[in-house]
C-alpha cells in the first residue's frame, strides 16, 4: 500500500529522517528533490541507519561505520554483510510517498 509521508520540503536534504510506518522504521534520506527510504534497522547491530551521515548515495552507519547504498540497501563493506529492505517512493505535487507491503 501507498502511504502519504510529508511535504517534502519538510524533509531536511541530506540527512536522515527516521519514520514509523505499519510498525516498520525507516529511513527517509532526501537528496535534493529525491528520497530514499531503506529500514532504519542497520543489519549488523540494529543502529538507526537515520542517524548516519550521507555521501554519494551511501549512509554510513553511525555505530560501526558500514555503507548502505540508499537505492539497493546493499553494505559496502563489513561489519554489516547483509542488506536492509528498500522502499519505493514517490514525490508528487510536493508529496512524498512510500509503498509499503501490508494492507490499506
Ligand atoms: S550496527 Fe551498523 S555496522 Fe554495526
Amino acid at each position: 500500500m501507498e502511504v502519504e509521508i510529508a511535504p517534502l520540503a519538510e524533509l531536511p536534504d541530506g540527512r536522515g529522517l527516521r519514520v514509523e510506518v505499519n510498525d516498520e522504521r525507516i529511513a527517509l534520506f532526501r537528496i535534493g528533490d529525491s528520497v530514499h527510504a531503506i529500514g532504519d534497522r542497520c543489519s549488523h547491530a540494529e543502529a538507526s541507519l537515520a542517524e548516519g551521515e550521507v555521501f554519494d548515495g551511501e549512509v554510513e552507519c553511525p555505530r560501526h561505520g558500514s555503507p548502505f547504498d540508499l537505492t539497493t540497501g546493499e553494505p559496502g563493506s563489513l561489519p554489516a554483510t547483509t542488506a536492509v529492505p528498500v522502499y519505493p517512493t514517490a514525490v508528487r505535487d510536493g508529496i512524498v510517498y512510500l509503498t509499503i507491503e501490508g494492507e490499506s
